[in-house]
């Protein structure tokens, strides 16, 4: 920059320059008024979206809207349970991934024609209060102790049931939650596990309230 007093004493007294006010270095001029209204606007507004629509910086931020997603999440249960996961983390390690069981300890459940594909009645039983004593498995004696999987939804037991029920060499028809719960509701008063001899009678192989005669029943209304 050029040094402008030397050129201001050359006049005289009072060179005209010094009666103007300096002017300020470019760009550190105040910002105009219209400039701080428009940055506190945007800052407010972000503030006061991030507060409404940030879940309180959750990492589950849905979970605080269960309550608005509820009915969608539920569905989505339902629908998710499956039946081949459930029987990995429950049956495989007794009944193997196979179905081959072990044998003389664990009975198969492919090919296990009474229970496993029989009457629906007879599996959801042996999976609400388990099962004891001796029993009959593709020719075979077993007398074991299957324990008890009562604390499972209905669906998921429905869902294993239809798992084994349609695997390996199996083919028989699905079994419904609503099955599972029927059978469910009839036996509430039972606490041991069941024995061969009565699941082979015709009262504990059926699913009550069904209707008679082994029913195909209609497509399940999901
Ligand atoms: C702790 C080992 C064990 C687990 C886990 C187990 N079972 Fe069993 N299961 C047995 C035994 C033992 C018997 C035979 C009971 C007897 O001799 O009276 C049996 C019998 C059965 C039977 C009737 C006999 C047959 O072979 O068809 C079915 C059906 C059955 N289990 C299904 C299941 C399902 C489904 C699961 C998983 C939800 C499961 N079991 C988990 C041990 C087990």
């Amino acid at each position: 920059m050029p040094d402008q007093s030397d050129q201001r004493k050359e006049g005289g007294a009072r060179h005209p320059l010094d009666r103007e006010r300096t002017l300020e270095p470019e760009g550190t001029e105040a910002p105009p008024l219209w400039l701080w209204i428009v940055i506190f606007s945007v800052a407010f507004f972000g503030a006061y979206y991030m507060g409404a629509y940030m879940g309180d910086f959750s990492a589950d931020p849905h979970y605080m809207y269960r309550d608005r997603v509820a009915s969608v999440a539920e569905e989505t249960e339902v629908v998710a349970v499956d039946g081949a996961q459930v029987y990995t983390q429950r049956c495989q390690t007794c009944h193997q991934a196979d179905g081959e069981g072990v044998a003389g300890v664990f009975p198969p459940l492919n090919q296990a024609t009474q229970w496993v594909t029989g009457p629906e009645g007879r599996p959801i039983r042996i999976l609400l209060h388990g099962l004891g004593g001796e029993l009959n498995v593709r020719g075979e004696t077993y007398n074991g102790q299957m324990p008890a999987f009562g604390q499972l939804n209905d669906e998921e037991i429905a869902a294993v049931l239809t798992h084994v029920r349609q695997s390996w060499d199996n083919d028989a028809s699905e079994i419904t939650a609503d099955q599972v719960a029927a059978v469910r509701d009839a036996e509430t008063d039972r606490t041991d596990p069941w024995r061969a001899e009565e699941l082979l009678t015709e009262e504990r192989s059926t699913v009550p309230g069904a209707a008679s005669g082994s029913a195909d029943e209609p497509a399940a209304d999901e």
